[in-house]
């Protein structure tokens, strides 16, 4: 077997991507094996753009957000966007030169940090040869492999602390201040930061919201003598009977970028009270700067769990962290499904038990 391994970065980039690179390059390292990094995910196949990953090259990254891989979430060598002479683009099929470079580049196997795009983007590329190990990240801890994702944790950290900040002006102002998290079509971040931070109100993807429910609770707080309070809205929560607030249009090569569902809310409450009302959407701020303890300690249980798993031969398994274990889980079996925070599970119980107006 080559001692050569590969390593890349697929999807929105999260805090906690570096440490991961970090522990592989270090641990494998000592195993005598030659890390390289392909560069910007699946692209940097297609393209055979790598980067040689020695020791020097990781020191001091453990702490930095981002990714020195690079990352794309517009790379899917399936599905893959080619612009062609005219300046037009199209969209091809790429996955056999993404699988003859890989086999030029004489890997014993590919390490795939990914969320569940990235993760089925790699499972697919199996067919093709390209021997994979998927470590999970996403700030929106949406993949039913694992407890927790790289980089969650540390955007639930900005969250909070974005929230706290709206809370001393909110009450200054006698506002309603919404804040509109991250989490694409899960609410964790949303659920866990309202949580936290004392928020009043916590719209979640999972249950579509009744406005009727969301005013009545700000009435019945603002009548008992409280003139401020903070809603937390997640970007992908919908109002009954309507549809996601979206930037953006998904394509084949794309999926569709959300954003509104705050300003959307606040248009309605606007509308119908005459509370003043403000709007902060929290966006990629969410997924920038440094790692918390946390996510670097679980990025870099993940690295040393992926190289044990590639070099034992044990391809098309992701490392996963469960009941406080690191284990590995098949790939297929990863990203079968998103999971979502439940409609009668423990979070939503603990909000109802302190009074938090859910919408539902
Ligand atoms: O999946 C991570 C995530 O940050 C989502 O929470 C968000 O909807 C999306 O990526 C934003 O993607 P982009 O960086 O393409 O705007």
């Amino acid at each position: 077997m080559t001692k050569r391994i590969g390593i890349l970065t697929g999807g929105g980039d999260c805090p906690g991507l570096n440490a991961a690179i970090c522990s592989v390059v270090k641990y494998a390292t000592r195993y005598g094996y030659e890390v390289v990094g392909i560069k910007d995910a699946f692209k940097g196949l297609y393209e055979y753009d790598t980067m040689p990953l020695p020791q020097t090259r990781v020191r001091g990254i453990l702490d930095r957000g981002g990714t020195i891989l690079g990352s794309s979430n517009r790379a899917n060598p399936f599905a893959y966007p080619c612009v062609g002479e005219d300046g037009k683009e199209s969209v091809r099929d790429v996955s056999d030169i993404c699988a003859a470079n890989y086999q030029k580049m004489e890997l014993a196997g590919l390490i795939v940090i990914g969320g569940d795009g990235t993760q089925g983007i790699a499972h697919q590329m199996m067919a093709k040869g390209v021997k994979v190990v998927g470590i999970p990240k996403t700030i929106d801890n949406d993949l039913e492999a694992t407890e927790y994702t790289i980089g969650y944790q540390t955007a639930v950290n900005v969250a909070v602390d974005a929230i706290d900040r709206l809370h001393s002006t909110a009450e200054s102002h006698d506002r309603i201040m919404i804040c509109e998290v991250m989490g694409r079509y899960a609410g964790w971040i949303a659920m866990n930061a309202g949580i936290a931070s004392g928020a009043e109100v916590i719209l979640i993807p999972e249950v579509d919201y009744d406005i009727d429910k969301v005013i009545a609770s700000l009435d019945k707080r603002h009548q008992s003598g409280v003139s401020f309070s903070i809603v937390v809205v997640a970007e992908g929560t919908k109002p009954k009977g309507g549809g996601h607030s979206l930037l953006k249009a998904g394509d084949a090569t794309q999926q569709e970028r959300l954003g509104g569902a705050g300003h959307h809310l606040a248009e309605q409450i606007t509308a119908r009270t005459s509370y003043d009302v403000r709007t902060t959407v929290l966006g990629h701020i969410q997924r920038g700067g440094t790692p918390s303890a946390f996510d670097r300690l679980l990025a870099t249980q993940f690295g040393v769990a992926a190289v044990d798993l590639l070099i034992a031969e044990k391809f098309g398994r992701v490392a996963a962290y469960r009941g406080g274990k690191i284990v590995d889980v098949s790939m297929d079996k990863a990203i079968a499904k998103l999971k979502r925070v439940q409609e009668d599970g423990p979070l939503v119980k603990t909000a109802r038990s302190l009074g938090i107006e859910l919408g539902f």
